[in-house]
């Protein structure tokens, strides 16, 4: 997707399409309508009808022939000032871009006048280019026929002049890019996307935008013990991968903060074999990884100055004649021992080596994604992401910027009463803790393997994957995390 900033009026713009943003209050709504209908006279009916009330996403079309070459004027609403949020504009430029049709290929936005507003220009820019960039992703690479929307370019059209926008729009442009890195990886099909191949696209992204990438195969694995990959990928006739991504934006000597990924390609879970119903969602157990790739990804296009590290463990979770059983011990690459009561829960595995990895770079802080609970999923559904962890600093940055992005999170507890559940009779821990507080057990069992740093722990299990449309995600692959984590990282 194209996407600029253009200082003009709007009536000197050129699109095939051009939205207008319309306040519910007065004199504001009026004004707004005036000021249109001057430029384009023949929406004034379409305008006047009553249709355009400003209410927050109601919508009018209507198409003029006139001078300017756009055909068609968008005007939707945002509702009244007092609930006017940066999430208000993402909803409402989405709203507007998937109302246009096959024809349209270029679209532009004027920004409101923001001195009544109480959210900031640039702001404003920032969310209106994720809105239609977001709400505009399809996932095309599977059909043979032409099913692309045709839109090709937005532009962002401000009457003033502002290095701040300018900066805001070419941000939030590279940061939908990172989400749409993790859509595409997450939607790929289990046939095409394995451990290998990932690793091949994370080379791919890291050459794009200029960010380090390092895999290690099965045998530096096994070299360094990391008992807990190698096991879940016992199962599995494809070798598994440790993909080591680096953007060093900040001081050589200032410790990173590093990202971990859950890099499951496709989890059968195993020898507990998952029932049939739904198992094909599985392909996105890798969303967590995704999220990372996508994360690092825009932080190197961003050039933000401060070191940030992305750990992809990455395996499938087969079963087979040589698959890990329910019984087994294995040995981590800390030392620790797990007693394996269900080889559906693979997750927590890979990750413990990763989050023993993460040690070496003295990391500022340790924030670790996945797809991890059905638990999760039952509580928190589909719109709030689980949010854990040991460092009440690095989960302030967390909830402020899951404010920020409106990519939602809950906190939920990790009280040492909750390890009876994942204690083994003959191993350091249990991989399993029952149906009760399932994500929080799954996240205190990660809790054994965290070295001496701030850590949190998303759990995407719900938030990765939506079963239906949302304001500005697609169905499937939402990318949830990439802004998320990028809020962060700009903020710290
Ligand atoms: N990948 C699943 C979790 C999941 C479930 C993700 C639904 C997305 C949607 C994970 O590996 C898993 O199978 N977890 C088990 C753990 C249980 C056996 C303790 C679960 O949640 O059922
Ligand atoms: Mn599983
Ligand atoms: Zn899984």
């Amino acid at each position: 997707m194209n996407v600029r900033f253009r200082v003009s009026s709007p009536g000197q713009v050129r699109t095939d399409a051009i939205v207008f943003f319309l306040p519910e209050e007065e004199p504001f709504r009026s004004a707004q309508i005036g000021h249109i209908v001057q430029i384009f006279p023949a929406v004034e009916a379409a305008l006047r009808s009553g249709e355009a009330s400003g209410k927050q996403n109601s919508i009018v079309v209507a198409y003029s022939p006139e001078r300017t070459g756009t055909r068609k004027v968008i005007v939707v609403g945002i509702g009244k000032n007092a609930n006017i949020t940066a999430e208000t504009f993402r909803r409402a430029a989405s709203t507007a871009v998937r109302r246009l049709n096959n024809g349209v290929s270029s679209c532009a936005f004027v920004l409101p006048d923001d001195s009544h507003s109480p959210v900031a220009g640039s702001d404003i820019a920032f969310a209106v280019v994720e809105g239609a960039v977001l709400g505009s992703y399809k996932f095309t690479q599977y059909k043979t026929t032409d099913v692309s929307s045709g839109i090709k370019e937005f532009v962002v059209v401000s009457s003033s002049r502002s290095a701040a926008i300018a900066k805001a729009v070419e941000h939030a442009a590279s940061v939908c890019e990172g989400v749409y890195v993790a859509r595409d990886l997450a939607n790929m099909p289990g046939n095409d996307l394995y451990p290998e191949t990932l690793a091949a696209h994370a080379k791919q992204a890291g050459k794009k935008a200029g960010f380090r990438v390092q895999v290690l195969d099965k045998r530096k694995i096994e070299q360094l013990g990391m008992g807990g990959l190698l096991a879940v990928n016992q199962g599995s006739v494809r070798p598994p991968v440790f993909i080591i991504m680096e953007w060093r934006g900040g001081n050589a000597k200032e410790p990173p903060i590093v990202l971990v990924g859950k890099g499951i390609t496709f989890d059968t879970g195993g020898i507990s074999i998952k029932p049939a119903e739904r198992m094909g969602e599985m392909k996105m157990d890798m969303h967590g990884a995704a999220t990372v790739i996508g994360t690092l990804y825009a932080v190197a296009k961003l050039k933000l100055p401060i070191n940030v590290v992305g750990l992809v463990p990455s395996t499938e979770n087969m079963p087979s004649g040589s698959a890990y059983r329910p019984g087994d011990v294995i040995r981590f690459m800390n030392g620790k021992t797990a007693e394996i009561d269900n080889t559906d829960a693979e997750g927590r595995l890979i990750l413990a080596d990763a989050l023993t990895y993460a040690e070496r770079y003295n990391p500022r802080a340790v924030i670790d994604i996945a797809t991890l609970t059905g638990a999760c999923v039952i509580a928190l559904g589909h719109i709030t992401t689980g949010l854990m962890g040991t460092d009440r600093d690095l989960i302030a940055r967390i909830i402020a910027a899951a404010e920020r992005t409106s990519e939602y999170v809950c906190e939920l507890p990790l009280h040492d009463e909750y390890l009876e559940q994942i204690k083994s009779d003959i191993a350091d821990v249990k991989n399993t803790g029952g149906r009760p507080a399932g994500a929080i057990t799954a996240a205190l069992f990660l809790k054994h393997f965290i070295g001496n740093y701030p850590w949190a722990h998303l759990d995407i299990a719900g938030t990765g994957m939506a079963p239906k449309e949302g304001a500005y995600t697609p169905k499937g692959a939402t990318g949830v995390g990439v802004r998320l984590f990028v809020d962060m990282l700009r903020n710290w």
